[in-house]
């Protein structure tokens, strides 16, 4: 079937499913591509926290009905060292700024949602895509429907929001892309468990034998992670050697614990950074993972794409309501400032906070100097807490 639109997405992830909301209110229509169902793109386990900046994004767009309710405002971490705890305070630093946990899989179901009942047109078990003519007036995309069908969308513009496995990135002839990567000597091991919150606050901890995170989903869930080889089997962890690990890592002067649970999802993730530039080619422009990825470090994945998205959508409505192309030629350029000090930010959280294999006795003394003078000097402070809660776009 042949179709037209005027923005054609790929990909039902923040940075595709933001983007299409965000062009409908401005009266500009798209056509969202998914390769998952949506049952699997509702269940995607992923970060956290969301920046104040994504939080009034939400809100703006009338998808922040749920979040508001159930959603929990946190106004500061905890980074645990050397036995001890330091509380970096948000608001005070950051003229009363703070962030939001709120599961990734209920953004994007709330986006979904709101998408479906504006009338918006997200395509799910999309097939076989594939973009071209990107160079031209008239960009395309092929895919085959969930009948088997192949279709044809003509478009103005295509964003690629398809993560880093997708589909667009590849599509741009090799020379056309500069790729910038760093590649960390460890991962991460996630869980899931049925427990009350062991904290009120996220706590990052650095520890000898490695880095521990303590994170929330709700009062009965909690997500915890501790740093482990790039290659760690999860069938060599059972349930008591996990949390004899979490212990372990976790123990303070006056003998605090995490509080324990049964355990039901376990995962490794990888841990990279990468920068593409320019984030276009022609009429396809790269949103989200896409273009970027950032360890968990500092949450700042899906952040990242809703700024992308925001940064896109007002390029996109500068020219269709006042034939302005400056904002679509600005867009890389705009997007790739606040992107590279995200970049910064989690590889320096990484950084201070990861035990490196073969580190000697100078290095960590380093990073425990670091972590003693971030949490001991206000203007060191102030730098985290504002990185954390989220940089302003800058054009
Ligand atoms: C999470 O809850 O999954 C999470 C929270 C904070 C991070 C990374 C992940 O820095």
């Amino acid at each position: 079937m042949a179709l037209r639109t005027q923005v054609g997405i790929i990909g039902a992830g923040p940075a595709g499913l933001l983007l299409s909301h965000i062009l409908h209110l401005q009266g500009i229509e798209s056509i969202v591509l998914e390769k998952s169902s949506r049952d699997d793109v509702e269940a995607i386990i992923k970060a956290g926290v969301l920046e104040q900046g994504t939080v009034d994004l939400m809100i703006a767009i009338g998808a922040g009905e749920r979040l508001m309710k159930e959603g929990m405002r946190h106004e500061g971490i905890i980074l645990r060292f050397s036995g001890r705890d330091e509380r970096i305070d948000f608001p005070a630093l950051t003229d009363g700024k703070s962030v939001m946990i709120y599961a990734q899989h209920d953004v994007i179901k709330d986006l979904i949602e709101a998408r479906l009942e504006s009338g918006g047109d997200i395509r799910f078990e999309a097939r076989d895509v594939s973009v071209y003519d990107l160079d031209s007036d008239a960009p395309k995309i092929r895919f085959r429907g969930k009948e088997g069908e192949v279709n044809e969308i003509s478009c103005d513009f295509i964003a690629g929001c398809d993560g880093s496995q997708g589909v667009c990135r590849p599509s741009i002839p090799a020379g056309a892309l500069n790729v910038y990567e760093r590649l960390y000597p460890f991962g991460w091991f996630g869980i899931l468990c049925k427990a009350p919150p062991s904290s009120d606050e996220l706590i990052y901890a650095m520890h000898e034998r490695g880095f521990v995170l303590v994170s929330t989903r709700s009062p009965e869930i909690q997500r915890m992670y501790f740093q482990c080889e790039p290659t760690e089997r999860l069938d060599n962890w059972s349930d008591d050697r996990i949390w004899a690990e979490f212990r372990a890592r976790l123990q303070t002067r006056d003998g605090w614990a995490p509080k324990e649970g049964p355990i039901f999802s376990k995962t490794v993730i990888g841990m990279r950074s990468m920068v593409v530039e320019p984030m276009r080619y022609g009429r396809l422009f790269l949103a989200g993972d896409s273009a970027h990825v950032v360890p968990p470090t500092g949450a700042k994945g899906l952040n990242l794409a809703a700024s992308d998205a925001q940064i896109l959508a007002r390029a996109f409505a500068a020219y269709y309501k006042a034939r302005r192309s400056d904002l679509l030629g600005q867009y890389s350029a705009t997007a790739l400032r606040r992107v590279w000090k995200a970049t910064r930010f989690s590889w320096w959280m990484t950084s201070m906070l990861h035990t490196f294999p073969g580190a000697d006795v100078f290095q960590r003394r380093l990073q425990l100097a670091e972590l003693d003078y971030v949490t001991g000097s206000r203007v060191a402070c102030a730098a985290l807490a504002e990185n954390y809660v989220g940089l302003p776009i800058e054009q």
